[in-house]
């Protein structure tokens, strides 16, 4: 493959990646706003949410650098249909299972996407982008094992709440 070749398919990666990011914001922030009875979960999910601007920041360097305008993307259409996915949990007495759940496996998908790119970026020779590509793996790495470690304590803390009568909180 030529080097343009494979710089064209790094670009079209970093912006899939920019649109994940902003559906990832889309899917995250409704959750916090219906969030009473969790409170370690608003918490992580508002860190997040922070990295997350952080991590779109980043894309938007790498693709400033290799001459790319950002302010020209078209994911919107992709940010509103992550707002309706996680819309359409909140009718679900049990939502916080169900976004615990599909937090998971958004955060798999991230990791993959890094992971996705930075062999796109070795492969077309735009090495000076894998360290912000690292560093968004790393904080989509460790908001997996986050969720991973409270799966169990989430479900337990929502039995629990469900037999008290609160199930119709989240
Ligand atoms: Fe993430």
């Amino acid at each position: 493959m030529t080097q343009t070749n494979a710089r064209a398919l790094f670009i079209t990666g970093i912006k899939n990646a920019h649109a994940m990011e902003n559906q990832a914001l889309s899917i995250m922030k409704p959750q916090i706003s219906r969030i009473e009875n969790y409170p370690d979960v608003a918490r992580r999910l508002e860190q997040h949410i922070k990295e997350t601007e952080g991590q779109i920041a980043r894309l938007e360097d790498i693709l400033s650098r290799v001459g790319e305008d950002s302010s020209t993307f078209k994911d919107w259409a992709l940010s509103m249909s992550g707002g309706m996915a996680a819309l359409a949990h909140t009718a679900a007495s049990d939502e916080i299972l169900k976004n615990t759940l599909a937090n998971y496996a958004f955060e798999h998908f991230e990791i993959a996407a890094y992971k996705s790119l930075l062999a796109l970026a070795e492969l077309g020779e735009i090495t000076t982008a894998c360290p912000a590509l690292e560093a968004n793996l790393k904080e989509e790495e460790d908001m997996a094992e986050w969720l991973d470690a409270n799966i169990r304590g989430v479900t337990l803390h929502f039995a629990t709440l469900s037999e008290a009568g609160e199930k119709a909180k989240v």
